[in-house]
């Protein structure tokens, strides 16, 4: 069976073909990121407006790598979380091929997609597990009890990890998106030149909160010289903090449930330092670590394929709703 997976939550507008038996046969992607970087963030009018003008050409491309004969059985596209406007787009193409194609179609739960992503690279999760899902818009702790049963341990009260990311990103001149631009800085920073404070860590609990982090951070630069080592010395301190806190919610989250093995997925977790961090940690308690391959980390349609052939015999509807919910929680999924 083959799945198109359609993405378009935020500023990526993704396409790919899943196919059961197969594998990912094509996975394609139009970022818009240079669109948005000149206002320092994502600009939904502008991002929705982009989708519209690339999803039919990029699927029109995608569909050339099958054959005609063999054409895709159903369609997964993201329902939300995301941007209204992006959501809109997506879930309007895909209940439109889906009638003209007399195909089914999937709502997929961006986050889930995120979750599940490390099977992409043939990495079967085995569950119980722990998921640290670190994105843009989210900074979550999950126990996945099976593939669909999520319950929410840890969730960020303001600012997610990959948000203060692009902040601070934007505060030294660095650009959006931000969490490469400052890791990469960060590698020419001098170790503890500064110590930034790990937040939320000397409280119970598995919540997060980053945008304290984000004010300490820009106060530090407010008086420091401002010049290109010191720069790198605070993105360092930056990311070093960041980082050190998701390990140290991990490591509580896995005492506290005795599960020891850990799903990280979402953007953030394309950092090198964040899965070297984790790995470290995870060994110690001769746990597995699951992580997406640097393609699958960021947004991507692959995931949402892929989630789709997985939900498809419970979850495929021929109806002709559009329905998207921008605000929807990984917690309120079934299982498969
Ligand atoms: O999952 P994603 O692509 O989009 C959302 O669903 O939000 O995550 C994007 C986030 C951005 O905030 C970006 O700065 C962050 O992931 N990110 C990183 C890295 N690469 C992307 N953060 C830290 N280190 C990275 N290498
Ligand atoms: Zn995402």
């Amino acid at each position: 069976m083959k799945i198109l997976g359609i993405e378009t939550s935020c500023d990526e507008t993704g396409i790919a073909i899943y196919d059961t038996n197969l594998g990912l046969i094509v996975n394609k992607l139009y970022s818009q990121s240079r669109i948005h970087s000149k206002y320092g963030g994502v600009v939904p009018e502008l991002a929705a407006r982009k989708h519209s003008l690339k999803i039919i050409p990029l699927i029109s491309s995608v569909l050339k790598k099958i054959n005609k004969n063999n054409f895709v059985n159903a369609i997964a596209y993201t329902g939300g979380p995301g941007l209204v406007g992006s959501l809109l787009v997506g879930a309007t193409v895909a209940a439109s091929l889906s009638y003209a194609w007399k195909i089914p179609k999937i709502s997929i739960n961006h986050m889930e997609g995120h979750l599940l992503s490390p099977m992409l690279n043939s990495d079967l999760i085995k569950f119980p597990a722990l998921a640290l899902l670190v994105s843009g818009g989210h900074t979550q702790i999950i126990r996945c009890d099976k593939v669909g049963k999520y319950v929410i341990l840890g969730d960020s009260l303001d600012d997610a990890a990959g948000e203060a990311f692009d902040k601070v990103s934007k505060l030294l001149g660095l650009g959006y998106p931000g969490g490469r631009r400052i890791s990469e800085l960060a590698k020419k920073g001098r170790s503890k030149k500064f110590f930034f404070p790990r937040p939320m860590t000397n409280v119970p609990g598995l919540n997060f909160s980053f945008s304290g982090l984000k004010t300490f951070t820009s106060n530090i630069y407010s008086y420091s010289s401002k010049d290109n080592q010191s720069k790198a010395d605070i993105a360092r301190a930056f990311e070093d903090a960041v980082i050190d806190t998701l390990i140290i919610k991990c490591r509580r989250a896995i005492e506290m449930t005795g599960i020891k093995r850990l799903i990280i997925a979402g953007g953030v977790s394309a950092n090198i330092k964040l899965k070297k961090e984790a790995k470290k940690m995870i060994n110690i308690y001769q746990g597995s670590l699951y992580v997406p391959s640097k393609k699958f980390s960021t947004d991507n349609a692959a995931m949402i394929a892929y989630a789709g052939s997985l939900r498809y015999k419970k979850h495929k509807d021929f109806s002709l709703k559009i329905s998207i919910n921008p605000k929807w929680s990984i917690a309120d999924l079934v299982s498969i």
